[in-house]
Formats: C-alpha cells, sequence, structure tokens
C-alpha cells in the first residue's frame, strides 16, 4: 500500500468525524451529532461532495457519507473539519452490511452518487439500487424515504427504472440529461469527482428520486429480474 494511502488511514483513526464499523451505532446517531435532526445518508460518497454539498445547503439537516475506501472518506472528512461542517460525518463500512449500523426509520433519506454501475449482467445483484439493496435501505428508512439516484451510466439508470418498476417503488422524478432540463434545483447542481470524470462517456447525467412501497415483494421475484436481464442487457465488454 502507497505512502500516502497509509497517512490517511492513520489520520481518519483520529478524526471525530469519521466511524469504521463503529459497534452498538444503531439507534445512536442523534446522539452523536448531537441533536435529533432528519439524518440523510450519501452512499459511495468517495469524497463525500454530496454530504458536505447538502450538509452546507441544510444545517437543520444531519449527513452521513457511507463508503468503504478510508483515503477517499478522509478527503471529504478533512474539509468538514476545516469548515466546522457539524452536521457532516463519515462512516467507512461495506454498504452490503448496512442495516446492522441504523435502527428501524432512523435514515429519512438516502442519496446514491455515481455508483460502481456494475455492467456485466452476472454483477447486477451488486448495484446499490438492486432489490437486494433496497430490501437493507427499507429496513433503516422512515416511510416514504426518498431515494435519490445520480448517475453518469445509461445501464445502471435504465436497471434502475426497470426495478421501480418491477417492484413497485414510486417514482417522483426522473431524468436522463439533468443538465438539460429548464431548472436544476440547487441539490442536483452539486457536482462529484466522478460526475467530472464521465467514465460512461454518456456526456449526461441520470436521475431518479422514488420511494419504497410499503414492502418490497419477496426474493422470488429477483430471479425473474435476472432473467429479464440476461434477455435485455448488452454484453458489457
Ligand atoms: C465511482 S465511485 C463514486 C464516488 C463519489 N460518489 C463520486 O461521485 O465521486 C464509487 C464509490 O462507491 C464505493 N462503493 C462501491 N460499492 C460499495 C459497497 N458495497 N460498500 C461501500 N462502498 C462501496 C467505492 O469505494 C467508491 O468510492
Amino acid at each position: 500500500m502507497g505512502h500516502k494511502k497509509l497517512v490517511r488511514f492513520a489520520a481518519i483513526e483520529t478524526f471525530p468525524n469519521v466511524l469504521q464499523y463503529p459497534e452498538g451505532m444503531a439507534g445512536k446517531w442523534a446522539e452523536f451529532f448531537g441533536n435529533g435532526n432528519e439524518l440523510t445518508l450519501e452512499l459511495a460518497c468517495g469524497k463525500g461532495e454530496y454530504t458536505l454539498g447538502l450538509a452546507r445547503m441544510h444545517p437543520q439537516r444531519n449527513f452521513l457519507g457511507v463508503d468503504l475506501k478510508g483515503n477517499r472518506i478522509w478527503a471529504g472528512a478533512r474539509k468538514a473539519i476545516a469548515e466546522g461542517l457539524k452536521n457532516a460525518a463519515f462512516l467507512r463500512i461495506l454498504i452490503d452490511g448496512i442495516e446492522k449500523f441504523f435502527a428501524p426509520g432512523e435514515v429519512g433519506e438516502i442519496w446514491i452518487t455515481f455508483p460502481d454501475p456494475q455492467l456485466r449482467t452476472g454483477k447486477a445483484k451488486k448495484r446499490l439500487t438492486h432489490p437486494r439493496f433496497l430490501r437493507r435501505y427499507q429496513s433503516i428508512l422512515k416511510p416514504g424515504g426518498k431515494i435519490h439516484l445520480k448517475t453518469d451510466s445509461p445501464n445502471l439508470y435504465g436497471f434502475t427504472m426497470k426495478v421501480c418498476a418491477m417492484y413497485g417503488c414510486n417514482v417522483l422524478d426522473s431524468t436522463d440529461d439533468v443538465y438539460a432540463q429548464p431548472q436544476i434545483n440547487d441539490e442536483l447542481q452539486i457536482k462529484t469527482y466522478y460526475e467530472s470524470l464521465d467514465i460512461a462517456g454518456a456526456a449526461r447525467v441520470h436521475y431518479v428520486c422514488f420511494t419504497l412501497p410499503q414492502q418490497l415483494p419477496g426474493t422470488e421475484l429477483d430471479a425473474l429480474l435476472q432473467q429479464q436481464l440476461f434477455e435485455d442487457e448488452q454484453p458489457a465488454g
């Protein structure tokens, strides 16, 4: 591992706004932030541009960036400390186990920002909007809590729209070209590091905002979803 990464890993150990695989945090986030304000998560936060941007916009809410990569979290956490942003913090975990870190209903809203699109159909279960993940989010999200996905991947956007249709999610807003809209709200104008890279080469940013149904269909439907993906999706290189 490079020297820079080691230095950053050592630094986040000492940062008061970074928690790494903490134990016993479910139900304790109000205590952590020192207030009972609503909690919003940014999943796949990387350097946490949404966590910081939203925290600056909404001082009366709390924001938590979630990612596995400590050296990326370091960048966002360092900025939050430098700016004195008390309503922004970071959680270093694998999102696959996120339900262990929050009590039911403890999360008000979720942003998923430019997650890895996992283009291979065989890896669809790793997409952060796969029903396997939506069930985890449902167990921590308050009823009616919004989930926002911002992505440069037309594939992930199409997949998420398909999941919403199959699993009874309520799509509140969607666009396959955010910046072509006549009016773009301030939240959607926050730009992330990966957004600037335009890895998908589509030169367009896609966005969908949805809520979950009261009860998501069971795992039996996941096999049908996977079968349809194998029929629909172009093989990725
Ligand atoms: C393409 S980057 C996007 C980072 C940032 N949101 C941006 O737009 O610049 C995707 C991030 O998701 C994180 N990630 C992907 N799957 C994850 C998982 N299952 N658990 C935790 N982090 C994950 C990666 O570590 C990476 O930092």
